[in-house]
């Protein structure tokens, strides 16, 4: 796949036709502005039922608890910055559990989130997603480490796939985010690689500059078109990469590779909980503790040929997908798109509930479950179910029981002018999409815009050329 300058142009469009030799990307920004919804739905899993745990969702306003072919493209209203993408973006939602109260519960409010178009070199060329299509990735059943380790790993040829981290920069790694020698059943294991990254929730604050918490997660990008939009779980397949060259199975479309960053504003919660090196007081909306079950949704609603156009034409980069040129459709003008939750409610932000929506009990990692166990956070005579419920399906039913108003008031990130450290800038990648997340912008965000994000410089822009 190395191409000597001796090619002529029309060799090189010749080869171009046939698939893409170089890498581009753009990143479609969600600023600060909060989610399209959030609540008890999940039209890919539990469609037209209740899901069994709280999302977060961003996209397009067609958003319900049904989702089927091209309903997301009528949507009247997208957060996304670009008019024609009308997709829907969801994750399980972060809680902040009280260690001082275990049956108090709150949630931890969104920062920004960030979605990363990869379009990636290989001999087919990369088709813009099929309106309707329905991707999972991660898995909200398990609550043990990934058998790749403390690593991602998105090439099935280099052993057991891991699309899902934590990372969370520090400005010291004294003590460090994870146990040295963790083997991931009593907490994280740490990135190799990256000590302010890993799979399982870190040990301590994100203390790094403007640096909550970020949840991480890859989609594969080979979709297989005879299983179709709906079967989530058959639908598509991880792309083997030769040097950078990605490679899908025989029969399958070549895809944007996603990559979703979600910052969320755990440094509201400094003073609220003291590290011990053993706990952390996060648990993800399906009762998870350590973090292992993070997993992100998406649907497609995007206009397949503005999609088209940015895929062959963009290379904004981290500058943002709204800088790509001529984008059919233009961009985004309709501010703050909200919808109801499509079931039972968006919860208030600020407020203690005691139990988790729908009612989902803690475990993992000291709460039952990985360790044998059986303790439960919220006793079984709690009467706070959140039963959004089947009873009500489209109801304001239910709500939790709120303990208290906290009016606690946001908090700045913590922001110090110190670099954080990168560390081990010569270890060899394995995987290849580290995140390049060096500039970000902030638009309405009533936080500082941090000026920097220092996620694994060494593998930057830099990587990306280097690789090939
Ligand atoms: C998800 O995790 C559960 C529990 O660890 C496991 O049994 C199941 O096979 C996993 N599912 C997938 C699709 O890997």
């Amino acid at each position: 796949m190395k191409f000597t300058t001796t090619l002529t142009a029309a060799s090189l469009a010749a080869v171009a036709a046939a698939g893409k030799d170089a890498f581009s990307f753009a990143v479609l920004r969600f600023d600060g502005d909060g989610f399209l919804t959030e609540g008890l739905v999940d039209p890919i899993v539990n469609p037209g039922a209740q899901a069994s745990h709280y999302h977060g969702v961003m996209g397009g306003s067609n958003f319900g608890t049904t989702v089927e072919g091209e309903q997301l493209l009528d949507s009247k209203c997208t957060t996304a910055k670009i008019k024609n993408d009308k997709s829907n973006y969801w994750i399980n939602h972060l809680f902040f559990q009280d260690p001082n109260d275990p049956n108090s519960f709150e949630k931890v409010d969104l920062f920004y989130m960030n979605v990363y178009y990869f379009f990636e070199p290989g001999d087919q060329d990369v088709e813009p997603f099929p309106a309707g299509l329905k991707m999972l990735s991660g898995n909200t059943t398990t609550r043990s480490p990934p058998a790749a380790g403390g690593k991602i790993n998105l090439d099935p040829n280099q052993g057991p796939i891991n699309p899902v981290q934590w990372t969370c920069p520090r400005t010291s790694y004294d003590p460090p985010s994870y146990p040295a020698d963790s083997d991931g059943s009593m907490a994280g294991i740490q990135d190799p690689q990256n000590q302010g990254a890993g799979v399982g929730f870190p040990l301590y604050p994100c203390d790094g500059y403007a640096s909550p918490h970020r949840q991480d997660i890859h989609f594969p990008s080979c979709y297989n078109p005879k299983v179709g939009l709906d079967d989530y779980e058959n639908n598509m397949a991880w792309p083997t990469n030769n040097g950078g060259r990605m490679s899908c199975p025989e029969g399958y479309i070549r895809v944007p590779h996603l990559f979703y960053e979600v910052y969320w504003k755990t440094d509201a919660f400094n003073d609220r909980w003291t590290p011990d090196g053993k706990t952390t007081p996060w648990v993800l909306s399906n009762g998870d503790p350590t973090g292992y079950s993070s997993h992100g949704d998406f649907i497609s609603g995007w206009d397949e040929e503005t999609l088209r156009t940015i895929i062959n034409t963009c290379n904004a980069g981290t500058s943002g997908m709204d800088k790509c040129p001529n984008i059919p459709g233009g961009l985004n003008d309709v501010q703050d798109c909200k919808i109801p939750a499509p079931l039972g409610k968006v919860l208030a932000s600020s407020t203690k509930f005691n139990s988790l929506p729908g009612n989902n009990k803690v475990t993992g990692w000291g709460h039952g479950g990985v360790t044998g166990g059986s303790v439960e956070s919220t006793p079984a005579s709690s009467s706070s179910a959140y039963d959004a419920g089947a009873a009500s399906p489209t109801g304001a039913g239910g709500a939790f029981i709120e303990q208290s108003s906290t009016n606690s008031p946001a908090e700045t990130p913590v922001v110090s002018a110190a670099s954080t450290p990168e560390n081990n800038p010569n270890v060899e990648v394995v995987w290849d999409y580290v995140t390049v997340t060096e500039t970000t912008t902030i638009g309405a965000a009533p936080t500082p815009a941090p000026a920097k994000r220092h996620a694994r410089h060494n593998h930057g822009h830099g990587g990306f050329a280097g690789r090939r």
